[in-house]
């Protein structure tokens, strides 16, 4: 079976995508997989990569990056039998062979935002994890807390502030952020790891706050911080099981340094974050996840994978903060450890996720 491993991409997780791909690179069964890595430049050219998982790990604060050196590579479009095709130097284009599926390990806006899963959709390509509307839809965090609220998971007071709401009437805006309880996060609508994401702590602070996610997205979250502990599951719909199995609780614990688990704290300061997983919460605690992991991811329409992310408050009542539908594969990553946790090692997940998608 022929997998393509795309990575990289023009999100600013681009290095988070290298890293994730480097342990995908590392741990797939080489018996059982033809794997052929595939980096899309920050720029967003798609190049073939060296097979070589080291270069792509984050190392000592080092941020790895697609090389934008490799032969360009093509995915035709309108079904042409599953082939991707390579640009020669001379211009000519030659077949790279037939790829039984693709595994998107991209994570942010270009990747993990639906529109990869809409290119390999028209190119009649399979791929790993969820498709195009539950993508979409779980890139956008305000579009997700209203699909949460209609299922009635509980969600954290937030407010949304548009682009077109911002240009109209900022006080406006100001107002029904500052009816909120502080501190407050100050969110991109569509980015992860944290990028862009603002710890405001007085009503003062508020509008540079916005200003700065703005840069990011043009629709931003404000919305209350949650005093309470940070708990995550994995959600897993592997082969042949109807319903998707979830993963035991793990617990993040930003130990020192982090005023929150920011991009710092996450990738670049492993000594500051501790995962504990399986969690040390109660039963209630652990069975109240289980069903909103079930049913955050049935109410998104989520196919293969998914992490839930919830927060317990210190009275022990579960709120759900965001689903993300490539979370990562790093070595600091909570995915694979909840599942090593639950009985399921990382070649293992690797094996399901890519049997499901070739279902
Ligand atoms: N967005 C990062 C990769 C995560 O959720 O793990
Ligand atoms: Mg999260």
């Amino acid at each position: 079976t022929r997998v393509a491993i795309v990575f990289g991409g023009r999100s600013d997780e681009h290095a988070i995508s290298c890293s994730t791909a480097a342990s995908v690179l590392q741990a797939i069964d080489r018996d059982r997989y033809d794997v052929l890595p595939v980096g899309i430049t920050r720029e967003g050219h798609w190049v073939l990569v060296e097979d070589d998982a080291a270069a792509l790990q984050i190392r000592d604060g080092r941020l790895p990056e697609v090389p934008g050196t490799g032969r360009q590579v093509m995915v035709p479009l309108g079904g042409v039998d599953h082939v991707l095709r390579v640009v020669e130097r001379d211009g000519s284009t030659s077949e790279l062979g037939v790829v039984d599926v693709v595994f998107p390990l991209l994570h942010g806006p270009f990747g993990e935002d639906g529109t990869i899963q809409g290119l390999l959709e028209l190119a009649d390509i399979r791929y790993v994890g969820c498709g195009v509307l539950a993508s979409a839809a779980m890139m956008d965090k305000h579009v997700m807390k209203v699909l949460f609220a209609s299922a009635s998971l509980p969600v954290g007071p937030y407010t949304v502030i548009t682009d077109l709401e911002w240009r109209r009437d900022r006080t406006a805006c100001l107002d029904a952020a500052n009816a909120l309880s502080f501190p407050v996060f100050v969110k991109p609508a569509r980015a992860g790891s944290s990028v862009g994401v603002y710890k405001v702590e007085a009503p003062e602070e508020l509008e540079a706050a916005i200003e700065k996610a703005r840069s990011h997205d043009p629709k931003v979250l404000v919305e209350e911080a949650i005093a309470g502990r940070e708990v995550e599951c994995g959600v897993l719909q592997g082969r042949g099981s109807d319903a998707p199995r979830i993963s035991v609780p793990g617990e993040i614990a930003v130990v020192g340094g982090h005023e929150f688990y920011d991009f710092e704290a996450k990738y670049l300061d492993e000594g500051n974050v501790r995962i504990t997983a399986p969690a040390a919460v109660g039963d209630e605690v652990r069975e109240q996840m289980s069903q909103i992991a079930r049913t955050a991811f049935e109410v998104a329409g989520c196919e293969g994978l998914a992490r839930v992310d919830c927060f317990v408050t210190d009275s022990g009542e579960v709120l759900i903060n965001e689903i993300n539908t490539m979370p990562g594969f790093t070595p600091f990553s909570m995915y694979p450890q909840v599942w090593a946790a639950s009985g399921v090692t990382y070649p293992e997940l690797i094996d399901e996720l890519v049997q499901l998608a070739l279902d």
